[in-house]
């Protein structure tokens, strides 16, 4: 009898898991042999497993367009083919909606992403601009006085400065605070970037921890925000002040900025709410910005041709007063297409993920995915699929100069900042406050560098989920003096030299 009851509940684990592991065949899904291996249940112990690189080597097996897999006990689903997964993230918003970003207003359910989406409008950001441009000069400054103290080349973690800048970022747009963590080291934003999310070990955006200690310490940052500038009618141009403009019912999409109060049973979202946005949009874009910063500067300083013709191209930007303008950003195609190029090659969201909330017929296909299952698109297999970018090792700005489908690549194929519905809100956000810090940089500084990292360095998604170099960005930085005749050399040389300029 004693010896009977183990047997009986290992063959009921034995089947219960079989039954998991099954999901896929049963549907008729081409999918992997699944199973638990030692050396897996030991990494995931260890928190070691891989799990964006485990996926990135599923996409490459086989040929079909869909692959059922595992992940640990879930069955997901791997879209391998472009286009559908196009498609998919275009057409599937009803049946794929993510609760999360839900609220009620009456008796009607929104999307409140969508509803705040004009948050990140051309002529908002216009407006916002000069916070931007000043955070940009707090770490110009912070360098050159660090470069001044040395007195000779100054060697630093550029990876380190750059998270310090994203968080000044969010300090003064998202939390509508005048902070300076270069200065301001015990500033709880500040902890927010030593510690950042060491403890994650998610790998899409859909897992990233819904609470963490520092959840309440920034709700009262952003208690204190709000309950200021609604008593004193503040105006401050940044996202606190949209959001408790759209917490108060106000009009988003116009162009007014002062608050016109609502009582308080009125108000569509609590401050505990718009507090969980804030963190939100702190949470996807931290890592997002100061990664692909990091990783554009770790690729153009080894190709000083690159870095020659982003700074003709700065050159020619008018400076009043020290003070770039925001319209003269979009004239900057060449920088674009190396932004555009980094989230390629080194996409900061490698998975986009998306649960069924009612079974799904995926189009031009036989097969149905079930309310509950998961399925991913990997962007991170995709951006280094040769079937869509050719060489896809190599860093190539130039192939998104032609929009069109062209032999060399399918620059179509990018979607490095998802699509349909649910692409990321703060694209345009994210281009503005990325090129500022390339601005700055690279119009004050010369950078080479540390040789050794070259040699060793290594990017990778761990923690997950966002991408990062594992030790730091080291470089070597020196004051730049501008010479005019440098930029006319670079300009003679790189002016016409577009298609004869390979990166
Ligand atoms: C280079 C920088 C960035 C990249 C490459 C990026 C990329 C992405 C991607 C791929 C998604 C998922 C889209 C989908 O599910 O279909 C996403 C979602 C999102 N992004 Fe971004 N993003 C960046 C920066 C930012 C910034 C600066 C903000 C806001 C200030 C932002 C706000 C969001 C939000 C709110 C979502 C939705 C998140 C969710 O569904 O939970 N992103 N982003």
């Amino acid at each position: 009898m004693w010896l009977l009851l183990p047997i009986l509940l290992y063959s009921v684990i034995f089947l219960a898991v079989r039954h998991i592991y099954s999901h896929w065949r049963r549907k008729g899904f081409p999918s992997e042999r699944a199973g638990i291996s030692w050396s897996f249940l030991h990494q995931a112990y260890r928190r070691e497993f891989r799990h964006v690189e485990a996926i990135c080597e599923a996409y490459q097996t086989g040929r079909d367009r869909l692959l059922g897999i595992y992940c640990f006990f879930r069955p997901v689903l791997i879209v391998r083919n472009v286009e559908l997964a196009q498609t998919i993230l275009q057409q599937s918003n009803g049946h794929f909606n993510d609760l999360k970003w839900d609220y009620v207003k009456g008796y009607r359910r929104f999307n409140l992403l969508e509803k705040l989406s004009p948050i990140f409008a051309t002529k908002r950001l216009s407006e916002m601009f000069g916070h931007v441009q000043r955070v940009g000069d707090h770490l110009t400054a912070h360098l050159l006085h660090l470069e001044q103290a040395q007195g000779r080349a100054l060697e630093l973690d550029l990876q380190q400065m750059l998270r310090v800048y994203a968080i000044n970022i969010i300090g003064n747009l998202i939390y509508g605070l005048d902070v300076n963590n270069f200065e301001q080291k015990d500033h709880i934003l500040s902890s927010y970037v030593s510690t950042g999310h060491a403890s994650l070990q998610s790998f899409t955006l859909r897992r990233l921890p819904q609470k963490s200690s520092f959840t309440y310490r920034l709700r009262d940052l952003i208690k204190q925000g709000v309950e200021h500038r609604e008593e004193h009618g503040l105006i401050r141009k940044d996202i606190l002040q949209l959001l408790i403009r759209f917490r108060n019912g106000n009009d988003i999409s116009g162009d007014k900025w002062q608050i016109d109060m609502d009582n308080e049973q009125d108000k569509l979202l609590s401050i505990k709410r718009v507090a969980k946005v804030a963190e939100e949009l702190l949470k996807v874009s931290l890592d997002s910005v100061s990664s692909n910063i990091t990783l554009t500067l770790f690729e153009i300083l080894q190709e000083p041709l690159i870095v020659e013709k982003l700074q003709t191209e700065i050159k020619e930007l008018s400076v009043e007063n020290g003070l770039l303008k925001f319209e003269e950003l979009e004239g900057l195609k060449y920088m674009d297409m190396c932004l555009k190029e980094t989230n390629r090659k080194y996409p900061p969201l490698p998975i986009i993920e998306r649960i069924c909330r009612k079974s799904y017929t995926l189009p031009n296909t036989k097969f149905t995915i079930d309310e509950g299952k998961t399925l991913m698109v990997p962007l991170l297999a995709i951006h280094r699929d040769e079937r869509y970018f050719s060489e896809p090792m190599k860093y190539k700005p130039l192939r998104f100069l032609h929009t069109e489908k062209s032999a060399e690549c399918q620059s179509s194929a990018f979607i490095g900042f998802g699509i349909g519905g649910a692409q990321c809100v703060g694209q345009n956000f994210a281009k503005m406050v990325i090129k500022v810090a390339l601005i700055k940089v690279l119009q004050n500084f010369h950078l080479e560098l540390d040789a050794a990292l070259m040699e060793n360095i290594e990017i990778s998604h761990q923690p997950a989920p966002f991408i990062r170099t594992k030790d730091g960005l080291k470089v070597r930085l020196k004051r730049r003096e501008i010479k005019p005749k440098f930029y006319s050399y670079a300009k003679s040389k790189l002016g016409s030299g577009r298609n004869s300029f390979s990166c």
